[in-house]
């Protein structure tokens, strides 16, 4: 298909524009989304995309994205559930407040962006590709100070499947991919945090996660990038349910 459609969530920043990049070097035409619009537009400028602003907290602002692509463009090929949020913090501090955000963001959010595009995807008859962008930690807990997002992207692995079950007779794959650290203005916050709670400072953080990885170096956005194509290639044609660990070995299943 010539210039397929895709739509990218939180890509504004780190993974999601190195996967906007990515699908618009690979033949896409990128639609970037964020909830924050300016991050967004200096993304989509860069590659000749679009820029929506799009909070995926909400469901009707989700459904008002997908309609509008999919009806300027014709169709959408591609969704790209990639938004999401981090707080570190040890499990006995959560305060409902922070856990209902984690959630809200981590795994509602491609709940409804799933549900609109797929939406969207059946009543055009598009056989589609959705990936979400799941997390080393939504496949082990044993991970420090982060037990709403640990619950928030497990979920996301189920959701997934249950979404890829659901729409396979339409011929749509669901899948996701779970990077390990990787270094993105998430990292950032998230080096400081730790080093806090460990009393200890970012660059000991940072060899840590390192010294955690065997391939020895922290993950590029890219690495994330190019897998989250290939699910969406034809090479991935007979994948789905699946979510792809890329994270250099920091964590095998
Ligand atoms: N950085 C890592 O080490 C790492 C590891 C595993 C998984 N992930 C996941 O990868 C994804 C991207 O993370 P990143 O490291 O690029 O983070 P980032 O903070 O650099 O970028 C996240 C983007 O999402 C946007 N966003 C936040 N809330 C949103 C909302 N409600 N609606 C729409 N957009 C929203 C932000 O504005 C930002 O542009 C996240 O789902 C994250 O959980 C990151």
């Amino acid at each position: 298909m010539a210039n397929p459609t895709a739509v990218v969530t939180g890509a504004g920043s780190g993974i999601g524009a190195a996967i906007a990049r990515e699908l618009a070097r690979r033949g896409h035409y990128v639609v970037a989304t964020d909830v924050n619009l300016d991050a967004a537009v200096a993304v989509a400028a860069s590659i000749g995309g679009r820029a929506l602003s799009l909070d995926v907290t909400d469901p009707v602002a989700c459904e008002a994205v997908a309609g509008e692509v999919a009806n300027e463009h014709g169709s959408i090929d591609v969704w790209i559930s990639n938004a999401g949020i981090s707080k570190m913090q040890g499990f006995l501090e959560v305060s409902p407040a922070d856990l209902v955000r984690t959630f809200e963001v981590n795994t509602y959010g491609v709940f409804y962006a799933g549900q609109s595009a797929a939406r969207e995807m059946i009543a055009r008859g598009t056989r589609g590709c959705i990936v979400n962008t799941a997390s080393m930690a939504a496949k082990q807990g044993r991970v420090p100070f982060l037990s709403d997002y640990v619950a928030s992207k497990f979920a996301v692995l189920g959701l997934t499947q249950a979404m890829a079950y659901e729409l396979a007779p339409h011929g749509i794959r669901v899948n996701s991919v779970s990077p390990g650290f990787v270094a993105t203005p998430m990292q950032e916050r998230e080096l400081e945090w730790e080093a806090a709670l460990r009393g200890t400072d970012a660059a000991a953080v940072r060899s840590m996660w390192i010294n955690d990885t065997p391939l020895g170096r922290l993950e590029t956005p890219e690495d994330v990038a190019k897998v989250v194509a290939f699910l969406v290639s034809e090479d991935a044609a007979f994948i789905t349910g699946e979510s792809i660990s890329v994270n250099g070995g920091a964590f095998m299943d």
